[in-house]
């Protein structure tokens, strides 16, 4: 018998725990560290029972094959139901079972993982708050330039002038399949303009690294489609404001954005490529949000309407006049939210104890920017951690004194945050904190009242 994961499932280890996520509604199951192992030996190319088992054997000196491999097959059969794995009797077979991200069949895909029971529920029970430390989300700015000039862009207009030569690409490339990186998220400016995008993108997509690929969608052409389309899943990350033609193109500052940026988001769909609209909410935006996420639910696209807008890389803050002023308009984006996704108010609780990590810094995500310099996250400026041109990523990731700190930093360390009533309801955001207040440790008095809004909605809700 032979098994495959399918195409949109990732597994790793955190907290301790077997995370088993699938990417199109990101939601995870959990199992515990064996079950890790067992997943482990699978990928979206099909393994022999008997082979993974041997790959299963090492990590168990005592156990025998034979049962190693009942246990496998009975685990992995296990998880058939949740649209995890897939089987057959031969290569062939299984990678003709194989299930892949569909428009048509995406209900029923997260359906089934979203409606499966884990074997033991107490899973949770036995999370260790003190997050797993390694790399798995690379972001990479593969370049500066973009052919657009958004009102709110963190990356300053005058600063869009480079792309990543491809000497440091492909010392990054290594680097990347040497520390087993999982997924890359290609950025830039907008990515699509690099000389040689093509080829980066079917590197990535020949080493099964989940690729999220954040675009304005205005330079798609057929040979991006077919390498995005190919193998195990990519998504695509596009910015569109509004649905209304004269706002975006008010936005990005560039005529015809909006008619090309549409057209290329129907050749996705009808290439079954994963979308995620991604808007913000301005002054000028916020009126047509909800046309826009009803657009997106219609349309089977997931979406990201944020309220955060960071200041630029530079330490220019003008940007932030484009905020909106009055909470009531945010109030109203997270009724719309609340009123398309049943499961939205209980998601606004995310629970922090004071042992908690703030985020992904210096536990899972690094950024790197055109010219090699590496940042804890994206628009981290200020916090410049080495450049791969003097070290490797992972030298950078283990020894850099600054990331070093920051990866010890818990709740309790921030004085404001660690005795607020409104925690439980809060993404505390480092980067955002120092781009906005200019220390990573002050919030910003607008993300708290947003956030107090948020949990009297979700308090509201439960009564
Ligand atoms: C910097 S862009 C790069 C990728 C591509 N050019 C695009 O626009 O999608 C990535 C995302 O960051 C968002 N973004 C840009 N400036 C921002 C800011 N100041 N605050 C928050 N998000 C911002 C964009 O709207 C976009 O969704
Ligand atoms: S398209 Fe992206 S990178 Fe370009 S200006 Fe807009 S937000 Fe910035
Ligand atoms: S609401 Fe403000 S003070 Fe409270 S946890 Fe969030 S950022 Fe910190």
């Amino acid at each position: 018998m032979y098994y495959c994961l399918n195409n949109f499932i990732m597994v790793s280890k955190d907290f301790g725990l077997c995370s088993i996520r699938n990417c199109i509604s990101d939601s995870s199951l959990l199992g515990n560290d064996i079950a890790y192992v067992f997943l482990s030996a699978l990928s979206y190319d099909p393994i022999s029972i008997n082979e993974a088992s041997e790959v299963i054997l090492r990590s168990f000196k005592d156990a025998e094959l034979n049962q190693v491999i009942n246990d496998a097959t009975e685990y992995f059969d296990s998880l058939i139901p949740a649209g995890v794995l897939s089987k057959g009797q031969t290569k062939e077979e299984c990678i003709s079972n194989r299930l892949s991200f569909s428009y048509d069949h995406q209900n029923e895909i997260r359906e089934r993982f979203e409606n499966f029971n884990p074997v033991d529920e107490n899973y949770i029970s036995k999370i260790n708050p003190q997050r797993d430390i390694k790399l798995k989300t690379l972001h990479i700015e593969l370049t500066s330039r973009c052919n657009e000039r958004c009102i709110h862009c963190y990356i300053p207009h005058e600063q869009k002038t480079t792309d990543m030569s491809m000497d440091m690409f492909n010392r990054l490339f290594g680097e990347v399949r040497s520390a087993e990186i999982k997924s890359v998220i290609l950025s830039g400016g907008e990515c699509m303009l690099h000389p040689f995008f093509l080829d980066i993108l079917k590197r990535f997509k020949t080493e099964n690294i989940y690729v999220i690929v954040l675009t304005n969608l205005t330079l798609l052409n057929q040979e991006i489609i077919d390498v995005l389309a190919s193998g195990f899943l990519s998504s695509v990350q596009v910015s569109l404001f509004s649905l209304n033609e004269e706002i975006h193109d008010r936005i990005t500052q560039k005529n015809g954005a909006w008619k090309t940026t549409m057209q290329n988001i129907e050749r996705l769909r009808h290439a079954n490529i994963p979308i995620k609209i991604a808007s913000q909410c301005f002054k000028d935006t916020i009126s047509s949000q909800e046309e826009l996420m009803n657009w997106c639910v219609q349309q089977g696209y997931s979406y990201n309407i944020d309220f955060d807008i960071v200041g630029k890389t530079d330490g220019d803050t003008s940007n932030l006049r484009n905020r909106v002023d009055d909470i009531a308009l945010y109030q109203r984006i997270i009724e719309i939210k609340d009123k398309l996704d049943p499961a939205f108010a209980g998601k606004l609780y995310v629970g922090k104890c004071p042992e908690y990590h703030i985020c992904n810094v210096g536990t899972s995500v690094l950024a790197i920017s055109s010219l090699g310099d590496v940042y804890p996250c994206v628009g981290f400026a200020g916090y410049k951690l080495g450049n791969i041109k003097e070290s490797s990523l992972m030298d950078i990731w283990e020894n850099s004194s600054v990331l070093n700190r920051l990866r010890e930093l818990r709740l309790k360390d921030f004085p404001m945050c660690a005795k607020c009533e409104d925690k439980d309801y809060c993404n505390v955001c480092m980067q955002y904190n120092a781009s906005v207040t200019g220390d990573i440790f002050t919030p910003d008095e607008r993300k708290c009242e947003i956030t107090h809004m948020l949990k009297t909605y979700a308090m509201n809700q439960k009564r």
